[in-house]
């Protein structure tokens, strides 16, 4: 597998920096030690400039190479998650309920290896900023960046992002064209009756009762109303009512998330989960609250970008090993914020460790240090196909 043979050569310092990273997690806009951790090695490793404190804790880097016209943002995330880590290594978190259980200590190194390899190579013509964003799990790191000016101060005319994947074999990697991940919106709904005794129901008005039929009415959103070739998941996760076997408490609450790609779907489903709750509740007396919370829009992959990132990844590992036409995944990603502002594509690559490798966010789940060259090597073919060099 052409792993550039010079990123091949620091392997080691890739995996020490990963490990170093993975017993040391913090939590979103908390990433103070990564984020000086990250700027500290940029520095030693000659890029042109270090900005630190974009979007509270992010942290951009900027290579040179040539003549430095064009400009392309590489994009990695630094934050963990509040997970206990159960894996026993000897790496492991060394801070009680905080956890890279999503491998993003593995996004930043490999960001890393591909600043210092573009540092002492700049083989490529052209200006490549290297963004290293907070708090990416559910508190929008990537909006705090572009709301803070990262767009202004380093207009990239291109932007891409990878995740690793562990249910894809090491040496793999997959482009969706368009959608690849789902928005992500949450949704509360109060419902409100009026307490009694439970023996004489009649006397008051029962919110779980009714609470029950509109978790089921808002199933019909999705399996009755939504084009079943079109995608949406409506989840209720939590129903919350009452405190005694004898008591029809007064009030009930539903909360959950909805999960669309098409922004019309979207649109519709808010409007139509409002609808179906209150309509539910008033047919039985009762009155509903809803509060509905977009979270991150869908991730959409620009075509030409798309062909660009799966393009690279080829050179890297064969074109047998890029899978070109994966099915999206109802997860979401913050790199959202960045492809509605920019042109880009956000890659998915292998990281599996055996047959039964544990998924992301898991507290089982450690990233594979062998992927980090091929990661590294995706990060440095991008650049020099997208910005080559004159003759
Ligand atoms: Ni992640």
């Amino acid at each position: 597998m052409p792993i550039v043979n010079r990123i091949a050569e620091y392997s080691d310092t890739l995996t020490a920096w990963r490990r170093h990273l993975h017993s040391h997690p913090e939590l979103g806009y908390e990433e103070v030690e990564t984020a000086a951790f990250v700027a500290a090695r940029l520095r030693e490793m000659g890029v042109d400039e270090v900005h630190e404190g974009i979007g509270r804790t992010g942290v951009v880097g900027v290579v040179r190479g040539g003549t430095g016209g064009r400009r392309i943002g590489l994009r990695a995330d630094m934050d963990a998650l509040p997970i206990e880590e159960a894996t026993g290594l000897p790496h492991a978190s060394t801070r009680p309920g905080k956890m890279h259980a999503c491998g993003h200590d593995g996004h930043t190194t490999m960001l890393l290896g591909a600043a210092k390899y573009l540092a002492e190579t700049r083989n490529f013509d052209g200006t490549v900023c290297l963004v290293f964003q907070p708090a990416e799990e559910g508190r929008a790191g990537a909006r705090a960046m572009l709301e803070d000016g990262l767009l202004e101060r380093f207009p990239v005319e291109e932007i891409y992002g990878l995740h690793n994947w562990p249910s894809l074999p090491v040496g793999e990697f997959a482009m969706c064209t368009g959608p690849a991940m789902a928005a992500s919106d949450e949704f509360r709904i109060t419902i409100k009756g009026r307490g009694c005794h439970a023996a004489m129901p009649n006397l008051g008005l029962d919110p779980v009762f009714v609470g029950a039929q509109i978790v089921i009415g808002l199933q019909g959103i999705v399996s009755r109303e939504t084009d079943p070739v079109d995608n949406a998941v409506l989840s209720v996760t939590r129903f919350h009512a009452g405190q005694a076997f004898n008591v029809v408490p007064e009030t009930a609450e539903l909360v959950g998330t909805v999960r669309t790609f098409e922004p019309g779907t979207r649109d519709r489903i808010e409007r139509r989960l409002g609808e179906v709750a209150q309509g539910i509740a008033r047919s039985f007396g009762l009155d509903a609250d809803i509060a509905y919370r977009r979270g991150y829009p869908p991730t959409v992959n620009h075509a030409r970008e798309a062909v660009m990132g799966a393009d690279a990844a080829a050179l890297v590992v064969g074109e047998e090993r890029v899978d070109r036409t994966p099915r999206p995944v109802m997860g979401a990603e913050d790199f959202a914020f960045m492809l509605e502002a920019v042109p880009g594509s956000y890659i998915w690559m292998g990281s599996a460790a055996g047959a039964d490798s544990p998924p992301l966010h898991s507290a089982h789940y450690d990233f594979n240090d062998e992927a980090l060259p091929l990661g590294v090597s995706y990060w440095a073919k991008l650049v020099e196909s997208r910005l080559p060099r004159a003759g």
